[in-house]
């Protein structure tokens, strides 16, 4: 059997002034807008458990709030977890320091972000090399790779741009061949798609399956849309409050929703 390259166990995330107050209510099924409205804590996640494959696009769904960008941004510990483990590659990265923790995510996991988070007064060959300068990587160096990857996503010839000249949807391709360049085989996407309109987003989601397709990396992929999750996902996972109430194949998941919650994001694919 394969050995998942992303493990979370008993995953639990509540913000707030003492979260290990009220852990207790939390194991005991709190709702999260009881934890809120009587207790003060927001629920950000609850006893979450999954397992992420090398090389598959794992999809991460839900409504507004239901705990995506939370979830994902304990991958890197952008997000410090109030209990469970998160286990990268064989490593529990919640046992790791400063400095360690840095390296590890320099090495092996790159973020692609809803609002492309370039940076302004830097060319698009710089942005996308910005990673490899942060390792120390030489200038020559960098920015071969930086062309490679600008080529792979469609946009040769704009080395010299700036992000304020770039449509947003060639931003979030310099965002993507950003996120490629360092060579990490774990890629986060939080709602990387969902600010381009809907032909532009087709045809980056057309273009990340056919980058993957020859790169397989490990992709976690967050959206809100369905149709976008059964496009791209060899699995996908949905949460809700918190709590992750189905996942499985996109195949599974249209056929077997485990509740009212997952039939409406269904029915909405169906249409
Ligand atoms: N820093 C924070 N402080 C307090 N509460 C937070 C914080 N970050 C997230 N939350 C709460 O955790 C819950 C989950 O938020 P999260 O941002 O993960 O949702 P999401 O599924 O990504 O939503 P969206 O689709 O709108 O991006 C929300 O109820 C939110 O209010
Ligand atoms: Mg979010």
């Amino acid at each position: 059997m394969t050995e998942p390259i992303i493990r979370i166990k008993h995953l639990s995330k509540v913000f707030g002034k003492q979260p290990q107050k009220v852990m207790p209510l939390v194991r005991q099924g709190i709702h999260k807008d009881t934890l809120l409205a009587e207790h003060e804590h927001a629920l950000g996640l609850r006893d979450i458990n999954l397992d992420i494959l090398p090389g598959e696009i794992f999809v991460i769904m839900g409504l507004s709030g239901s705990g995506k960008s939370t979830l994902i941004r304990h991958f890197n510990r952008l997000i410090d977890p109030t209990e469970g483990e998160i286990w990268i590659k064989g490593t529990d990265i919640t046992q790791l320091k400063n400095k360690a923790l840095e390296q590890f995510r320099q090495q092996h996991l790159s973020m692609v972000f809803q609002r492309f988070a370039l940076l302004p007064h830097r060319t698009v060959l710089d942005n996308i090399a910005y990673g490899l300068e942060i390792q120390k990587v030489d200038k020559p160096k960098r920015r071969e790779k930086a062309r490679y990857w600008l080529k792979q996503v469609g946009l040769e010839g704009y080395d010299a741009q700036y992000p304020n000249q770039l449509s947003g949807g060639q931003q979030q391709r310099v965002g993507l061949a950003r996120a490629l360049c360092t060579d990490a085989d774990i890629l986060l996407m939080d709602e990387a798609f969902s600010a381009l309109d809907p032909l532009i987003r087709a045809e980056m989601q057309d273009q990340l399956k056919q980058l993957q397709s020859r790169l397989r990396k490990t992709i976690v992929f967050i959206t809100h849309d369905l149709d976008e999750a059964v496009k791209l996902g060899d699995r996908i996972a949905i949460l809700k409050d918190g709590i992750l109430v189905q996942q499985g194949t996109p195949e599974h998941i249209l056929h077997n929703p485990a509740d009212e919650y997952v039939e409406a994001f269904v029915q909405n694919v169906r249409r």
